[in-house]
């Protein structure tokens, strides 16, 4: 039996890296995936809704609430029901606390965080009046530790882990669970600058930092969210699921 029969699953973020990862994995497991996203799907939305009869793709700007609102409705009038949020929609930032720019503190804080409010609020309402629903946010180890020249994605995750509590604590006894994910670095688009000559130095550092030696991919964090988000996790709620190949975990030393 498919984990997500008979499920509706809005993905936001759906056109790229993680999200499209998981929205080709809920397909898989019979969700009917309805993505979203600023950019158009493009060719390869068709591998899910050749998995998923019914799926669709929506453009719009998680930071912009009317088109938010719009897509929740119209999710909800075209199939009766939203089962599952996944918030994958993000983007990175790089200057340490003298540097940043408030143009761009303000718009990693509005994608990275304000748009998952939003989606989760008008998500919400929909999952309460049908009595259940299950929401998974991303958040990052970066929302768990302090790295240099990264305040305000650091700080835009942490809020995420948190604001996973409160929404967790809002819906525990209305029959929505609310949990996120921490990944560590995954192979996406997002991470892609670290492919470039100057950038070696620092993405070795970075593999190394990985208990596992690598970067994840982003099937890897696909499959954490597939369970938090499915009645497998029915006890779960409120829970920063950490998938980073042992990053927060500790440290190999050189013997
Ligand atoms: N890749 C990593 O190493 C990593 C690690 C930890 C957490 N994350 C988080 O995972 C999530 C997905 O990242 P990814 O690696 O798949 O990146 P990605 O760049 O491949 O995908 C992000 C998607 O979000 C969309 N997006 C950006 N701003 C938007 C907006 N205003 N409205 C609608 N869509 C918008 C982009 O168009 C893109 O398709 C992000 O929240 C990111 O912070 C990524």
């Amino acid at each position: 039996m498919s984990r997500l029969e008979n499920k509706v699953a809005l993905i936001t973020g759906a056109a790229s890296g993680i999200g499209h990862a998981t929205a080709r994995r809920f397909a898989e497991e019979g969700a009917t995936v309805i993505g979203f996203d600023l950019n158009a799907a493009g060719e390869h939305w068709q591998d899910v809704v050749s998995l998923a009869v019914g799926s669709e793709f929506v453009t719009g700007d998680v930071t912009r609430e009317a088109d938010v609102v719009s897509t929740v409705e119209g999710v909800s009038k075209a199939h009766g029901r939203i089962d599952i949020l996944v918030n994958a929609a993000g983007v990175s930032s790089y200057g340490d606390t003298t540097d940043v720019e408030e143009d761009e503190w303000d718009r990693v804080m509005n994608i990275n965080l304000k748009g998952s409010f939003l989606f989760a609020k008008h998500a919400a309402r929909v999952m309460l009046a049908q009595g259940s629903g299950s929401i998974v946010h991303i958040a990052s180890v970066e929302g768990l530790l302090g790295l240099n020249g990264q305040i305000s994605y650091g700080t835009s995750k942490g809020a995420v882990i948190q604001m996973t509590r409160n929404m967790a604590a809002d819906f525990a006894k209305r029959g929505i669970r609310v949990n996120c994910v921490c990944p560590g670095a995954i192979e996406t688009p997002l991470t892609a600058v670290l492919q470039d000559e100057s950038m070696k130095p620092i993405k070795d550092q970075m593999v190394s930092a990985h208990l596992l030696g690598r970067f994840g991919e982003a099937i890897e964090i696909a499959n954490a969210i597939l369970f938090l988000a499915s009645d497998e996790a029915s006890f779960v709620t409120g829970h920063p699921l950490v998938v980073d190949g042992g990053w927060t975990a500790g440290s190999v030393l050189s013997v």
